[in-house]
């Protein structure tokens, strides 16, 4: 009698990966638990609709990249500056973009304001919702002004019968809100399931690629920001961006984490109002605080991309109830923060070992830029010693472990925009090539201890 074969397999959430026993431990990507039980179908992965399926091999021929007409990879805009700028200067026709964030963050409000305009600038787009009624979504299109608009709308689930509408319609730009609650019914298993969204994700991506049509995803993410379901998707899509910020302030960040047509780490800042999201022209305006600032508060800029951005960090250093002093910060990587405690302590005499330590990043930005651990450094110094540091200046230097003020990478866009924004003091590593800008008095110092007598001074 021949062995009885499996119905059911494992497959990893994480990374995708299929087995035929349960495993506590994931043998791909070692993570634990996430293995899930899954029913297996005869023809599985085998009905995907490309154009080529069925083409017979004979009939494919490889073009050389002359023969390639060039006018597709002409861009369409938004029509909005932020979000053109993300995307890399525009939608590429044929891309595939997976734009990420939190629950109630506002990727619909985005989407649907995005191809309300598109649509009155004379693009055809159809509008695929998964999660909300048509009339929850007229009301949406109401708040935002867009409600007359010649969008179409589809509210349907079926990725195969929305497939079929697209490829009739040919729409310019197709939004799927959201991938996880498409399913296709060649496939067993819930929306949101690893093999559903692999195999939605690649007759989307099949899908764009033949039909030239700009396809945006919009993915729900976990509870430590991740796109939900396998990383794969992320390998898929040509352009990932996730949105950041505080849901509960008014400014939403989109930053691009892979990008195939353009640069990554580009940034787009929108102001959330009632009449939907609202592009910021001049960011460091947001991130900045007028007047003087306070003790404790210190400017800097970080590079978002190919943009300078001016903002503000803020420390507050108190005396502790705990065996143990707090750290907390927000926006700022936690372990960075304890090392440059341990450099003040070390090189600026700042002993912290009986005060918690709060810092903050205003406007919700999140920093990875090392360019801006003296302003952290300073500003702690500051609020230790209750003195406020020299108005209108800008500290910009990563610190290394000797206590020396490394070099940072484009110094000179940093300082210009300082400049444009009225700053008139710019505090930067002495190594290194320094650009010199009218009206702006530069400050050298090689040394965190020569830093920090400057701003005690
Ligand atoms: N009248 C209003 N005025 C200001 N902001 C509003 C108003 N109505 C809704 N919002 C904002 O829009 C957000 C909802 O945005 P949206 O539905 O686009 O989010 P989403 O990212 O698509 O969420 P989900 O993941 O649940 O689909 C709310 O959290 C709120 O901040
Ligand atoms: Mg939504």
């Amino acid at each position: 009698m021949p062995p009885k074969k499996n119905t059911t397999q494992f497959v990893c959430t994480e990374c995708g990966a299929e087995f035929s026993k349960w495993l506590g431990r994931c043998a791909e990507c070692g993570t634990y638990g996430s293995l899930s039980e899954q029913e297996i179908k005869e023809n599985a992965g085998r009905g995907i609709s490309s154009k080529n399926a069925g083409t017979a091999i004979g009939e494919i021929t490889p073009q050389t990249l002359s023969e390639i007409p060039t006018e597709h990879s002409k861009r369409l805009s938004t029509a909005n500056p932020e979000f053109d700028r993300t995307l890399g200067g525009g939608m590429a026709p044929g891309s595939l973009v997976l734009i990420g964030g939190d629950p109630g963050i506002g990727k619909s409000t985005l989407v649907l304001q995005t191809l309300a305009t598109m649509s009155a600038a004379g693009f055809k787009t159809l509008y695929v919702s998964g999660e909300e009624s048509a009339a929850q979504v007229k009301l949406r299109a109401e708040r935002l002004g867009a409600a007359g608009s010649e969008m179409l709308l589809l509210c349907e689930t079926s990725l195969d019968k929305i497939l079929t509408v697209a490829e009739k319609i040919k729409p310019q730009i197709v939004v799927i809100d959201s991938i996880q609650t498409m399913y296709s019914e060649e496939l067993p298993g819930t929306p949101g399931s690893v093999s559903q969204l692999r195999e939605c994700a690649l007759k989307l991506m099949i899908f764009a690629k033949t039909s030239g049509a700009v396809t945006l995803l919009v993915g729900h993410v976990t509870k430590d920001g991740q796109i939900a379901g396998p990383r794969l998707l992320e390998h898929m899509v040509d352009t990932v961006a996730y949105f950041e910020g505080d849901k509960k302030g008014q400014y939403r960040i989109l930053r691009t984490v892979k990008n195939r047509f353009g640069a990554t780490d580009e940034i787009g800042v929108f102001e959330m109002t009632s009449l939907g999201l609202v592009p910021v022209s001049n960011p460091s305006r947001v991130f900045l605080q007028e007047g003087e600032l306070s003790p404790g508060s210190a400017v800097s800029c970080t590079m978002e991309g190919s943009r300078a951005l001016l903002f503000e960090i803020q420390a507050l250093v108190g005396k502790t109830n705990f065996a143990l002093p707090q750290r907390v910060s927000a926006g700022f990587e936690q372990k960075r923060l304890t090392i440059i405690l341990a450099l003040l302590e070390r090189f600026a005499n700042l002993r912290m070992g009986n005060f918690d330590v709060f810092v903050s990043v205003a406007g919700g930005l999140r920093l990875d830029d090392p360019a801006v651990d003296l302003s952290l450094a300073l500003a702690i110094v500051s609020n230790a010693l209750n003195i406020a540091l020299p108005p209108r200046s800008l500290i910009i230097g990563e610190l290394g472990l000797s206590g020396e003020i490394r070099s940072v990478s484009s110094l000179d866009l940093r300082i210009k925009e300082a400049h444009r924004l009225g700053f008139e003091k710019v505090v930067v590593p002495a190594g290194g090539k320094i650009p010199q800008v009218k009206g702006m008095q530069v400050l050298k110092f090689a040394k965190l201890e020569d830093a920090v007598n400057w701003a005690k001074s």
